[in-house]
């Protein structure tokens, strides 16, 4: 087949290359904002008087039935074309003979492809939104049914305070809710339109910008041709945003993982959400949230690719570029499957609210309230801290809990201590009395619980 660019050379091109050059295998599925984009351009060529009326008409008709016999499988994209963008041309030609051919007029394919990924882009900008809206709903509804389920706060993976179930799915809820806004700022400043800068230095032909810009629902052109064509600036920022989600997603994993062990046991995932051992007879394993956690580096890994690509390319559009696609669509396509499976996994798993609770009654993560008791009768923090560190110590000693050590042990320590202390380590009350802003008290899960559903 006689290439579109064929005039200038006097040899095939080595049918090695034409495969290693072909980007349609990755690139097909933007096939409808191919035609979009094509769309907006004739129609704008009509209306600028660049091309006939007729012709303009034409064109958009014949990329109307193209994009709708792709859809119903009449017409299969062709794997041996160069590209998405050469194969619809090559068609519409096929189908429209000489008018066909006037499409491309004052278009280059640097500026038709930077079009067809941000329209491409946009979409999937939607879809992940969508499913993280639903994965927070389901934080939301679970945190609302454990507002008042104790468990204890980690640091260094160390008890440490007593805080609600509720609560811990709740700082996921605005992690992912932060998600959501890095995704809505990538796409304000993605959504400019790059059509009309040509190969690289715009046209002589008197080309409207604005509409085709507003055809397309973007908020304007771009205002520099060259910045236009070799702009990828919202792939990476994309991909880091779809970077971060997948670092929540991992974190959570992480937690999910501890969660199932028997070390643990706060929670059982579904059995529809877990998976067998081929020679342990007894495993239940969480490889859902493993494969999240292994998905997460190779995410990362195509945020790299497109930061190092870039980084040493000239002006204008260079081949190089051509790599964006396959690792941006790759972290799209994961993270989507990430979250589309973490959440139902999420949704049907049970918690053990004895368990976490047995595990909150272990490990003194009620020894600062017992301090405060102090400091509320009026000894100083750091006094009453060393106090508590001391009773620690000796419940350690003893094998006893703060709550099971007499009164005598207390009061050998300091006077102040009287039968009140058991109220105020009580873990129940310790919860409860956590109602600063933000904190794990169940009115303020409640409280959370509101306010991000207020926002989604
Ligand atoms: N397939 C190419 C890409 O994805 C389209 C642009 C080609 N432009 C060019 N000057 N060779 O980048």
């Amino acid at each position: 087949m006689d290439k579109m660019w064929a005039g200038r050379f006097s040899k095939e091109t080595d049918s090695g290359v034409n495969a290693f050059n072909s980007s349609i295998s990755f690139d097909g599925r933007m096939y409808r904002n191919d035609i979009a984009g094509s769309i907006a351009h004739a129609t704008m060529l009509g209306e600028a008087g660049i091309i006939s009326k007729e012709d303009s008409a034409a064109i958009i008709k014949g990329l109307q039935s193209i994009l709708a016999d792709i859809e119903i499988g009449r017409l299969d994209l062709d794997m041996n074309a160069e590209d998405i963008h050469m194969f619809i041309e090559a068609e519409l030609t096929k189908r429209l003979g000489d008018v066909g051919k006037r499409l491309h007029t004052s278009r280059s394919r640097n500026d038709q492809v930077a079009v067809d990924i941000r329209l491409y882009l946009r979409t999937e900008i939607e879809q992940i939104k969508n499913l993280l809206k639903k994965l927070i709903t389901v934080l939301c509804d679970t945190a609302e049914k454990h507002s008042d389920t104790i468990m204890p706060g980690y640091t260094h993976l160390q008890r440490a305070q007593p805080i609600t179930f509720g609560h811990h799915l709740m700082a996921y809820a605005q992690m992912f809710l932060r998600d959501i806004g890095r995704l809505d700022d990538t796409n304000k400043r993605m959504n400019v339109c790059p059509l009309g800068s040509g190969a690289l230095a715009g046209t002589t032909y008197p080309i409207d910008r604005m509409l085709t810009a507003e055809l397309l629902g973007f908020s304007e052109p771009m205002a520099n041709s060259l910045d236009g064509v070799s702009d990828r600036d919202f792939c990476i920022e994309l991909a880091s945003a779809i970077s971060t989600i997948m670092m929540h997603l991992s974190r959570f994993s992480e937690e999910i993982i501890l969660w199932c062990s028997w070390e643990f046991k706060f929670i059982e995932l579904d059995d529809a959400f877990a998976t067998g051992s081929s020679i342990m007879p007894q495993k239940k394993n969480p490889d859902v949230a493993e494969l999240v956690r292994g998905k997460a580096a190779r995410v990362f890994g195509d945020n790299i690719t497109l930061l190092a690509m870039m980084k040493g390319l000239p002006l204008a559009y260079n081949k190089d570029m051509q790599e964006d696609k396959e690792a941006i669509f790759d972290a799209i396509d994961n993270v989507k499957l990430c979250i589309s499976t973490f959440t139902p996994m999420l949704e049907t798993m049970t918690v053990n609210k004895q368990n976490m609770r047995n595990a909150a009654a272990r490990g003194f993560i009620n020894a600062t309230d017992c301090a405060d008791y102090l400091v509320k009768k009026g000894m100083p923090f750091r006094d009453a801290y060393k106090i508590t560190g001391g009773l620690v110590a000796e419940c350690i000693e003893k094998n006893t809990t703060l709550e099971e050590l007499p009164l005598e042990c207390y009061k050998a320590k300091t006077d102040l201590f009287d039968n009140g202390v058991y109220e105020a380590i009580n873990l129940d009350n310790c919860v409860k009395c956590r109602t600063s802003y933000g904190g794990p008290a169940p009115e303020s899960v409640l409280a959370q619980v509101k306010y991000v559903r207020e926002r989604l």
